[in-house]
């Protein structure tokens, strides 16, 4: 079991961005700050920032928030866009390019950062309950947690693009995006006006 002082202490040396080692060098050192980013990191991350946007706002619709996701989830994307579990023409390149390593740092990297409010309006009444009866007969909180704000490799939902949860939706579907069969068969059983709703009420938390 970790105690709560080790997850506090760990909380605040990510939150400044550093890892525990960093922070824990420095301390040593104690002079000059080390950079709060490695530089190899650093290059990496201002290519994502072309289109996940630089201040977390995608520059495209389609586009995901990645800013503020779990790391867990952050990773296994990245991991099954190589693979090619996952397929996206603009993602696949990008993601083959990094090993393992850098892919963890990376997801821990964005998970640091604050989730963007992107403006999208709340879902109207209608839809809001059309939604909350979906999410209740299929149980979408169960794994994506209360509000949906995710947990270790279930992505958080809430305020994601709409346009981005609508395609991907729709990816599982076709399982176009076939990286999580469970989650094709959950969105293939579920009517698409529900799907609809859920988008658009998802997008509006
Ligand atoms: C040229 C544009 C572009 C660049 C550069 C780019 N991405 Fe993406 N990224 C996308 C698009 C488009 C998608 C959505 C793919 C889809 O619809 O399946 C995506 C999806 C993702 C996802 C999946 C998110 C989710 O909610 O499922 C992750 C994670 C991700 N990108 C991380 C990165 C990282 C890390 C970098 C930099 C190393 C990066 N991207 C660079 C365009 C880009
Ligand atoms: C049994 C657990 C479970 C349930 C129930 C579930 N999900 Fe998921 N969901 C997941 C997991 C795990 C992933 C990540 C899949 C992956 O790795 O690609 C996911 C991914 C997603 C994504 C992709 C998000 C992104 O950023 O690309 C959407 C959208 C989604 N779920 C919506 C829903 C909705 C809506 C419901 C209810 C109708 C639901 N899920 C129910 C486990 C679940």
């Amino acid at each position: 079991m970790i105690s709560g002082a080790v997850v506090v202490g760990l909380g605040l040396a990510l939150g400044l961005g550093m890892s525990p080692g960093m922070a824990l060098a420095q301390s040593r050192e104690g002079t000059s700050p080390a950079p709060s980013v490695p530089k190899a990191l650093a290059e990496k991350v201002e290519i994502c920032a072309g289109c996940h946007g630089a201040d977390g706002k995608p520059v495209d619709k389609t586009i995901p928030i990645i800013w503020g996701q779990l790391p867990g989830y952050i990773y296994i994307q990245l991991r099954d866009f190589k693979r090619g579990d996952r397929k996206n023409e603009t993602m696949q390149p990008i993601a083959s390019a990094l090993e393992k390593d850098e892919m963890m740092a990376i997801a821990e990297y964005f998970s640091q950062k604050p989730w963007p409010d992107i403006g999208q309006p709340r879902a109207p009444k209608a839809v809001a309950q059309k939604a909350s009866d979906a999410e209740h007969s299929v149980g979408c909180t169960g794994c994506h947690l209360e509000q949906f704000q995710g947990t270790g490799i279930m992505p958080r939902l809430a305020g994601q693009s709409r346009e981005y949860l609508a395609k991907t939706i729709a990816d599982f579907r076709t399982r176009a995006r076939g990286n999580n069969p469970g989650m094709s068969d959950l969105m293939i059983a579920t009517p698409e006006d529900d799907l609809a709703a859920l988008a658009e009420y998802l997008a509006g938390l």
